[in-house]
């Protein structure tokens, strides 16, 4: 079996959690850790003892640690505002990248991710783990099946109440404090875009043309504050910038419209509002865990039905895989090592990951040209061609288990059809 030499970037809650699951994926090794943290990094190398066995080298600044030249590919798990530039200095050194999810500052630290990659020949891929959700991944199939005809409209949402995690920012240590208190936009838009953009074939065939964001007036982190920390802690009253629910428009070059919703402040069930809308037939997210429901053209009577019948019938035959393994229990229900087994693949073989550097950067780039268009009222901004005109008639994908372009239903065996 091939193996590979790794270093993860990012020790907190996350980085910990994504480094054991790299780690039990087979043929990665991770020999290097990072954080700025002195205790988060060496927990770092506690954590590599415990799971491989070995000893970790640790480094406080990951600029040394790119400087190895055992290491063939970063795990990347810091911070919103510091993902590309960890990604750009990665693949300067020679090394392939994977950064988690996040929202970019600036449309140039996209270009410039953009660049490094081609330039380089280093692969940067977005740990989009949603793609590889359960649902989303069955919902995919189905649409390869033409069971929701041409689709023309799409909706997601990241509504997950985050009041705790991030008002405590100071306390915790945490990244997202800040971003709340000075940006106004769709800060994290890739839970849904990621896998709503593989539907329609975002930058193989279509591509994003134009956004328009509008933000709600900021209260609920207000609300939080005083409710929980007292009228007198200190930034109780601080004008957070970013509104409690901003919503984002998206126009496709193939005519389809998507709409983000972005809410983390106000108290909520976790709901992703995934919405796949075609002419043959809708799916639409439930906020009961994610049930969801169903409709076909074709139902004898006008209603729903569970999309949990049609999960079981038309799993994606990744996910049967995966759940015949047993190995779904990981984080997030098995999404996490899904996508981490997406990137180690790549990287181990030095082949093309399923989510490339020109997804990384339209799905990233929405962030900050959202923050410009609410900045305007919600004028129309136009969002950059990244593949710089080859959306048009890209070179092949690469097929495979993991390929997020395509069902690569002779890729899994013992897989039964999965015809309407
Ligand atoms: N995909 C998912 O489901 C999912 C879930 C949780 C978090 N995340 C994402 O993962 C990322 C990390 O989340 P978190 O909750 O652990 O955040 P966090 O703010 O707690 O941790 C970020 C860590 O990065 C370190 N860091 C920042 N800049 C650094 C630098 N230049 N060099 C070395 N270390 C640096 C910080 O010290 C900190 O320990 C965020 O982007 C978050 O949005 C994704």
């Amino acid at each position: 079996m091939k193996t590979a030499n790794f270093g993860v970037i990012g020790i907190s809650g996350r980085g910990s959690g994504m480094m054991r699951e790299l780690m039990a994926v087979p043929g990665v090794n991770v020999v290097a850790v990072c954080d700025k943290y002195q205790d988060r990094a060496e927990n770092g190398v506690k954590i590599v003892k415990e799971v491989q066995g070995t000893d970790a080298a640790m480094y406080l600044d990951y600029k040394e640690l790119l400087k190895r030249d055992d290491i063939s590919a970063i795990l990347c798990c810091t911070t919103w505002i510091t993902h590309c530039r960890i990604a750009i200095d990665s693949m300067r050194a020679g090394k392939h990248v994977a950064i988690e999810v996040g929202g970019a500052a600036s449309v140039d630290e996209c270009w410039q991710m953009v660049h490094t990659s081609e330039k380089t020949g280093k692969f940067c891929m977005l740990l989009e783990n949603c793609c590889y959700d359960r649902n989303e991944m069955a919902i995919y199939n189905m649409n390869s099946l033409g069971m929701f005809g041409e689709i023309t409209h799409l909706e997601g949402g990241y509504r997950h109440d985050l009041r705790e995690e991030i008002c405590l920012g100071r306390e915790n240590r945490h990244g997202r404090l800040v971003n709340f208190m000075r940006r106004n936009g769709e800060l994290y838009p890739t839970h849904e875009l990621g896998p709503l953009s593989k539907l329609i074939n975002i930058n193989r065939g279509n591509r994003f043309l134009t956004l328009c964001s509008m933000a709600s007036k900021s209260r609920g982190l207000n609300v939080w504050m005083k409710k929980n920390k007292g009228e007198d802690y200190d930034i109780a009253d601080f004008p957070f910038n970013e509104g409690d629910v901003v919503t984002t428009m998206i126009k496709c070059a193939n005519g389809e419209t998507i709409l983000l919703t972005h809410d983390c402040s106000t108290p909520r069930p976790y709901s992703r509002n995934y919405n796949v809308q075609g002419t043959k037939g809708i799916y639409n997210e439930t906020d009961d865990e994610r049930a969801g429901k169903i409709y076909f053209d074709d139902f004898e009577r006008e209603d729903w039905k569970p999309f949990k019948e049609f999960r079981d019938k038309y799993e994606h035959p990744l996910w049967k895989l995966y759940s015949e393994e047993g190995i779904h229990a990981g984080g997030h229900g098995g999404m996490d090592y899904l996508v981490l087994s997406a990137f180690a693949e790549a990287a181990i073989n030095d082949v093309k990951p399923p989510i490339d550097v020109y997804d990384t950067a339209a799905w990233m780039s929405i962030t900050c040209l959202s923050e410009q268009s609410a900045a305007m009222g919600g004028m129309p901004v136009p969002v950059p061609d990244f593949t710089n005109g080859m959306w048009i008639e890209r070179e092949p994908y690469r097929r495979g288990k993991f390929c997020l372009d395509e069902v690569c239903r002779d890729c899994f065996e013992n897989i039964d059809g999965e015809e309407k």
